[in-house]
């Protein structure tokens, strides 16, 4: 009974507010004061400021707040942009009638937001907002990271937004990262970006007519990107909060974790294997084994001895070229005899209850108190017991686990109640820490949302004293808006079936939208139930690796201490010999990984991307989730089902051709249809998209470190106007200087190709061994000139096929050098 009159009296419940707008030097001011009536939650504000900044052309932002209440920033999130004057010529027209406001792009007279219209209400209460816009259509909205759902989100879903580790089930609802942010992707092909910058426990409700965003606290604080195409709204969501970060290029390659190796004896056996079955292996992780009793920062001396994980690791860096990881969880075991805590105490740099007590939870180690990354001052504790850290286990990357915060108490972990809310977007209590906690920042319920940046942010910071002019690696579980800058993610805890392959590459495509373009799933899934009766299924393995080998940017595999072994070497021969062809494969891509990451540094572009990113005026791609693209270059199309060989892919209106072969694929080709294709378990449908050029190599060693200097091809596979372009990135592997970078562009006709230097700030001896042309129309071709003449080379044509090879008969033409070549 009560459930029902408080749900009828939320519906009803609407507040009238009078809005009085009036312009000024940056945009708008104005005030909403309130009438009548009242939200679902009073009391409520009588009165709300408001503020609009027309920032740049294509971005504005706006905000509504309670003066009277402490409105504190999120700390390191926007960049700086100090806005004394609106912008002159925005492409975006705002009208205020109707106690709401309109944003409408000019271009096109569509409407992008609009609250003027309101059907939920503006609520303005202690510990309840809400604001809605109005939407004339079902929208195709991506984003509202993380969880596991479809890449175009499901409307009439409430979509929770909260920091929790809540393992990967598909049911939509919030997990570890909180990002705010959505791109919609209107009918006629145009795209504009939303974020609500709030930390708070959030949601947004997407329904057919209307988008509505509630939090729990902090401001109605809003940025619109105008967009228009997706390339351009994550250029101008990055000039916000910053463009990825770019990882070392070892990053690229293979990765290998379990929890649950025993011993350092059993990852030596697990890496030589790698090697005994003709395996690159590239970075090795260490999960919350190596641990003492799983204390932070400490090594358990028996499994894990300080001297031969050290003499390991020396060897897996200077003899094979492999680097490591370790895990580190922000809890501090409570023990008045380990100094991680003890500090920690001295300098009450923790969280405490709101009595002023520090707060203790409990994860692995048992009883822990967390430190609070919201305090500036703790990067000299951080720094300090990192550098100790790395000393007796020197590592080149770190991985933040555990930072929604996890906590193995519902909450207080004693008889202690957390607050009541009179609204939450989900349970607040399971497995996390209690809300009503406070720390530097403020109010934890506050600061829960960007805990993991902070402690990112504090771990980048150690990671830069200690290896200067390197780049840091961290990988983080948590994530808020702007951790692209810092950290890179993977998709969490996920397990050993088909539909978690399937969802993952929606994951993938979200978290590039999310400004995280780093990222992948846990290849092989990382829980298997009761693999005793249900073995691991080595072909789903299979077919993982395959999507992890073109769509995962992290490409690791990993699995739980309970679930078994999925070591790709572990499944005879056939097995092992198709894993390995993908591994190799994976090789000969790495620099075009390594390109798009280079790229999303520069544009915030992701690196996997969804099929309407590339063809956004292709209607019938707008909701494609089980294929994608890897830049904007090659089309994949994967088995993701267990018991077939035969999948259906779509295939824009465009030239393909097949990756494997280089030829053009009639069966695809200029299609704008579905096709069915067949795919034996030893292959995957790759397509290069007419109009694309970029590097292979052919050359493989067990470790990436040991052929990414090795010679580069080119490939240049033309459109239907017979034209492509392309580029490579090249540098010294992990310099933190962003100059330091050789930056080529090819661009190719059906007479010429031409080779230009973008950026040359690095100098390298690797070499270009040869170019491909494919989708030529020419009957003969009978002489090829390249110049500068620097190098002998000899061609052949194949007028069937329209592919022209060149290559060179001498050392090659140096990868920075301008080239003209043309044939006839
Ligand atoms: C979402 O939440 C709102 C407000 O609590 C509720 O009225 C609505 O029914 C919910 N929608 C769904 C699909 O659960
Ligand atoms: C419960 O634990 C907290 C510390 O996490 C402490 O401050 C509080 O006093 C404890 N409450 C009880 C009832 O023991
Ligand atoms: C949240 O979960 C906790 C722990 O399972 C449970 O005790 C509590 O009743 C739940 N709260 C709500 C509001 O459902
Ligand atoms: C795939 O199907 C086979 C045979 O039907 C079954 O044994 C296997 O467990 C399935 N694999 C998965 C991961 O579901
Ligand atoms: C190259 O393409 C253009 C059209 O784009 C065509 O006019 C020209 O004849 C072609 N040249 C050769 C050598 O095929």
């Amino acid at each position: 009974m009560f459930i029902l009159t408080s749900l009828i009296a939320y519906c009803l419940a609407i507040a009238e507010y009078k809005q009085t707008v009036e312009q000024t030097a940056y945009g708008y001011k104005g005030t909403y004061k309130k009438e009548s009536g009242q939200g679902p939650f009073p009391p409520d504000a009588e009165t709300m400021n408001f503020e609009l900044h027309i920032e740049t052309e294509n971005r504005l932002h706006f905000r509504i707040f309670d003066p009277l209440k402490p409105n504190r920033e999120i700390p390191d999130v926007i960049l700086p942009a100090e806005v004394t004057e609106a912008a002159q010529n925005p492409n975006f027209e705002i009208t205020f009638e109707n106690n709401g406001m309109q944003v409408i792009r000019k271009s096109t007279k569509d409407v992008i937001w609009d609250s003027s219209t309101s059907t939920r209400g503006l609520v303005f209460a202690d510990e309840f907002i809400q604001i809605d816009t109005s939407t004339s259509h079902v929208p195709i909205i991506y984003g509202l990271h993380e969880r596991r759902t479809r890449f175009a989100l499901p409307s009439k879903f409430n979509y929770s937004l909260y920091t929790v580790d809540r393992n990967t089930p598909a049911d939509g609802k919030g997990l570890y990262g909180q990002h705010p942010f959505y791109v919609e992707l209107r009918p006629g092909g145009d795209s504009h970006g939303v974020l609500f910058l709030n930390s708070h426990p959030s949601e947004v409700e997407v329904e057919r007519g209307f988008i509505s965003f509630r939090s729990m606290g902090g401001m109605l604080d809003f940025y619109i990107l105008l967009g228009p195409s997706q390339e351009d709204v994550m250029r101008q969501y990055t000039d916000l909060v910053g463009r990825p970060c770019l990882v070392p290029q070892w990053a690229m390659g293979f990765h290998n974790c379990k929890w649950g190796y025993k011993s350092l004896t059993e990852v030596q056996g697990v890496v030589d294997s790698y090697r005994q079955n003709n395996m690159p292996i590239d970075c090795i992780w260490f999960d919350i084994d190596y641990m003492n009793e799983y204390r932070l920062f400490t090594l358990d001396p028996v499994n894990y001895p300080g001297d031969k994980l050290r003499a390991f690791l020396k060897e897996q860096k200077e003899t094979h070229g492999t680097y490591s990881t370790a895990i580190v969880d922000p809890g501090v075991f409570v023990d008045e005899n380990y100094a991680a805590y003890k500090e920690l105490v001295a300098n009450k740099m923790h969280l405490n209850t709101p009595r002023g007590d520090m707060y203790i939870g409990k994860v692995w180690p048992g009883s822990t108190i967390f430190p609070d990354f919201s305090n500036n001052n703790i990067q000299d504790y951080w720094y300090k017991f990192h550098k100790t850290f790395l000393e007796e286990m020197p590592l080149d990357g770190i991985w933040n686990d555990m930072n929604e915060i996890a906590n193995f108490c519902d909450g207080y972990c004693n008889e202690s109640k957390d607050r009541e809310y009179a609204w939450t977007p989900a349970n607040l209590t399971v497995h996390q820490t209690p809300t009503e906690l406070t720390c530097h920042h403020g109010p934890w319920l506050e600061a829960r949302g960007f805990y993991g940046n902070q402690e990112n942010k504090h771990t980048a910071e150690a990671l830069r004293k200690l290896r200067p002019g390197k780049r840091p690696f961290i990988l983080s579980r948590a994530s808020f808006v702007g951790a692209g800058r810092t950290n890179t993610i993977w998709l969490g805890d996920n397990h050993g079936t088909y539909s978690d392959m399937e969802d993952s590459i929606a994951g993938v495509l979200t978290s590039g939208l999310s400004g995280l373009p780093y990222v992948g799933a846990d290849i092989g899934g990382f829980t298997w139930d009761n693999v005793k009766e249900k073995p691991i299924d080595p072909n789903l393995v299979t077919r993982w690796i395959q999507v992890g080998t073109f769509l995962y940017p992290f490409y690791r595999n990993h699995i739980d201490s309970s679930s078994g072994y999925h070591e790709w070497y572990r499944f005879g021969e056939t097995y092992t010999a198709i894993n390995r062809k993908f591994m190799e494969e994976r090789q000969h891509i790495q620099s075009l990984f390594y390109t798009l990451m280079h790229e999303s540094h520069q544009t915030g572009a992701p690196i996997v991307r969804s099929m309407s990113y590339v063809f956004r005026f292709d209607g019938a791609t707008y909701e494609i989730d089980n294929q994608a693209m890897l830049g904007s270059t090659l089309l994949v199309t994967p088995v993701l089902k267990n018991n077939t060989n035969t999948v259906k892919g779509y295939f824009p209106q465009e030239r393909w051709y097949d990756y494997w072969t280089n030829e053009e694929d009639s069966r695809v080709t200029m299609k704008g249809a579905e096709v069915s294709l067949e795919t034996p378990l030893d292959s995957i449908n790759v397509h290069i998209k007419g109009g694309s050029i970029f590097a292979r190599q052919r050359k493989n060693a067990l470790a990436l470190s040991k052929m990414w200097d090795t010679p580069f091809y080119l490939t240049a596979a033309l459109d239907s106007s017979l034209h492509a372009e392309g580029q490579l990135f090249v540098d010294n592997h992990d310099d933190s200087n962003d100059e330091n970078v050789l930056q080529m562009k090819y661009t190719c006709t059906n007479t010429t190709m031409t080779v230009r230097a973008l950026k040359r700030g690095f100098r390298t001896n690797q070499i270009v061994e040869g170019f491909m042309i494919v989708g030529l129309k020419q009957a003969a071709i009978r002489r090829v000139q390249i110049t500068p003449n620097v190098a002998p080379y000899s061609f052949n044509y194949n007028a069937e096929k329209g592919k022209l090879q060149i290559q060179t008969t001498g050392n090659g033409w140096p990868v920075g050098t301008e080239l003209n070549i043309q044939w006839a």
